[in-house]
């Protein structure tokens, strides 16, 4: 996501440094520490953007925390603002953000650390040559599968169909059950749980469909786990 550099980005920043985790800081099984009740499900989005899911899936689900992770910081910066105005009471909070990259994240959870994960609109990636930056690349899921146990979910949205195609091939390759498949989830049965993103409202507003599917990570992995692979770094790319 591109954004124009915010004014007094760090100073701000600051000011809500209860909210954000430094990347630096997180050790594998340390991150619920951050939280302030540390024993509740920990789930994970990637790529949050301004955060406006994050936010109204931790109003909905008290009972877990929520990490959010984005590799843009002034991006970062509008989700933590908006969760600020968002908890009246900032001991409710159970978010907290991360400004990291989702292709290191077994640097950063022990096995099992994550009870779910979300990838809302992730950057499609279209070339070939581009393949392993994609967040379900299969060195990728092999990540996500590390860092959860078997039978935890990647729930997946998108409004791009090539990805999406691209997307459940590589679960199901991978040994994942992809299930509530859809192409239409804002007339499915789904719906009315969805919880909106700025990317979906922008994207379903000009007639796109948003295409998701939950899927469930597989009891072993043995053909990926031992090899996984460093994906191409992306952060100073911008020739999608
Ligand atoms: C297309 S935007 C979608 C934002 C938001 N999820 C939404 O649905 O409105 C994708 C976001 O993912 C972030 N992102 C892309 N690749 C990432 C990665 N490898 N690690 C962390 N964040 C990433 C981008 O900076 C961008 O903010």
């Amino acid at each position: 996501m591109r954004m124009r550099k915010k004014k007094h980005g760090e100073e701000r920043r600051q000011a809500l440094a209860y909210l954000l985790i430094d990347a630096a800081d997180i050790k594998p099984g340390t991150v619920r520490h951050f939280f302030q009740n540390a024993d509740k499900p920990l789930m994970l989005e990637i790529g949050c953007g301004k955060g406006d899911f994050v936010i109204g899936m931790a109003k909905k689900h008290p009972e877990w925390n929520f990490l959010a992770i984005e590799r843009v910081p002034d991006v970062i910066l509008c989700a933590m603002e908006k969760c600020s105005a968002a908890f009246a009471d900032d001991a409710d909070c159970n978010i907290r953000f991360c400004v990291a990259n989702a292709n290191t994240l077994t640097e950063y959870f022990a096995p099992g650390e994550i009870d779910g994960i979300y990838l809302n609109f992730s950057d499609p990636w279209p070339k070939s040559g581009h393949e392993k930056r994609r967040l379900t690349y299969g060195s990728i899921l092999a990540q996500y599968r590390t860092v959860m146990d078997a039978g935890r979910s990647v729930t997946f949205k998108t409004d791009n169909s090539g990805l999406f195609a691209y997307s459940l091939l590589s679960f199901e390759a991978n040994g994942w059950r992809c299930e509530n498949i859809t192409n239409d989830l804002h007339h499915s049965v789904w719906n009315q749980e969805n919880i909106i993103t700025e990317y979906e409202r922008n994207f379903s507003e000009k007639g796109f469909p948003i295409h998701r599917v939950v899927a469930y990570a597989p009891s072993h992995n043995p053909e990926i786990l031992p090899k996984i692979e460093k994906p191409e770094t992306t952060e100073d790319d911008t020739s999608k």
